[in-house]
């Protein structure tokens, strides 16, 4: 029994110009006609640090991603470079007792994250750092400001961060990150780096930062999740967009080198809008949460490994310049 075409159907076929599978119909095409590609050089890739020496801890809910004392970390990133990866955030754990209400161990000499930016530049001067600057690592409240009867101040929260930002930037910081999202920050950190010489520092801003579920993983890897409470007050409400203009805007104008949408998978239409509306770089964390879900979907085979790169080229296609991602290193092997 054959197939027998309705008596309009040769007509409709000739009368079809546009046929958008021409585009399709080999890999050179397909590759020539590629609107968006994924290389080495779009990712920054964070890591974890943490106090002692030929320490490399995994993180439970971090498949592949581990905790590294200095010494190991340093071989971490010399692996890395090794694939192609030259820009790096780390990331602190600090002891529990080194902890206090005003983060005072962020600023303070010889910390365990100034001595491992001075080992990174020193060891391998072209890789780019990017480093934290908020309080949630140092605070014994796991907030990233300082706590006052359970209201996180702004004002105050500045002046540690400027203390902590100076103390990186002497280390050899490439460029200072505020993840904290406190109120003029930017312009605070600004002012303070280049009243001190570090006109060349640059500030990469988490401009829009949201009250998240994904950081989970993270807070686990640098146990800093909030003593009580949530974020609320300071980071952004995932249901705005329009928002997101407001603090760009405030970012652009305090002198923000770059701006950042974090995180990147449920917040694409972010990603869009503040590309579609400042002429700065757009950088997109693409967070513990995110990397967590695929890792675990793939371990249990529901998903293939292709989804990762797909995932990854969707924050690139939202119009992401730069992307932070625990993927960057096994995606740099690949590329
Ligand atoms: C805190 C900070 C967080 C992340 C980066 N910096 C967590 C938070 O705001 O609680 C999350 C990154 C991730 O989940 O990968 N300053």
């Amino acid at each position: 029994m054959s197939f027998v075409y309705p008596a309009s159907f040769t007509i409709k076929l000739l009368c079809m110009l546009r046929r958008p599978r021409r585009n399709r119909k080999n890999e050179v095409v397909r590759n020539l006609t590629q609107e968006t590609w994924l290389s080495k050089n779009d990712f920054i890739f964070p890591l974890f640090l943490c106090e002692g020496e030929n320490k490399k801890v995994p993180i439970a809910s971090m498949p592949n991603i581990y905790r590294f004392s200095i010494d190991l970390l340093l071989e971490e990133i010399d692996a890395c470079r090794n694939v192609g990866l030259k820009a790096f955030a780390p990331f602190p754990q600090i002891e529990e007792n080194l902890k206090d209400s005003i983060a005072s161990e962020s600023y303070r000499e010889n910390n365990l994250y100034v001595r491992a930016i001075a080992a990174i530049k020193q060891n391998f001067p072209d890789v780019m750092l990017f480093t934290d600057v908020a309080l949630d690592p140092y605070s014994s409240d796991g907030h990233d400001g300082i706590v006052k009867n359970g209201e996180i101040l702004n004002d105050e929260t500045l002046e540690v961060l400027g203390k902590m930002a100076l103390a990186q930037a002497q280390a050899g910081s490439d460029c200072i990150a505020p993840s904290d999202m406190m109120d003029g920050r930017v312009g605070y950190l600004r002012k303070i780096l280049d009243e001190n010489g570090f006109t060349q520092v640059s500030i990469l801003a988490y401009t829009a930062k949201y009250a998240s579920a994904f950081y989970g993983p993270f807070r686990d890897a640098l146990e800093s999740a909030p003593k009580f409470g949530d974020k609320k007050t300071y980071q952004m409400n995932p249901a705005n967009a329009r928002e997101a203009l407001l603090e760009a805007t405030l970012d652009y104008q305090e002198g923000a080198d770059i701006l950042m949408v974090k995180p990147a998978l449920p917040y694409l239409d972010v990603i869009r809008l503040l590309k579609d509306n400042f002429h700065l770089p757009i950088a997109a964390y693409n967070v513990s949460g995110e990397y967590a879900m695929l890792k675990a979907a793939i371990a249990n085979a529901w998903l293939s490994e292709k989804a990762i790169l797909e995932a990854l080229l969707s924050i690139k296609r939202a119009g992401a310049d730069i992307i932070l991602s625990y993927f960057a290193k096994e995606i740099a092997q690949i590329l």
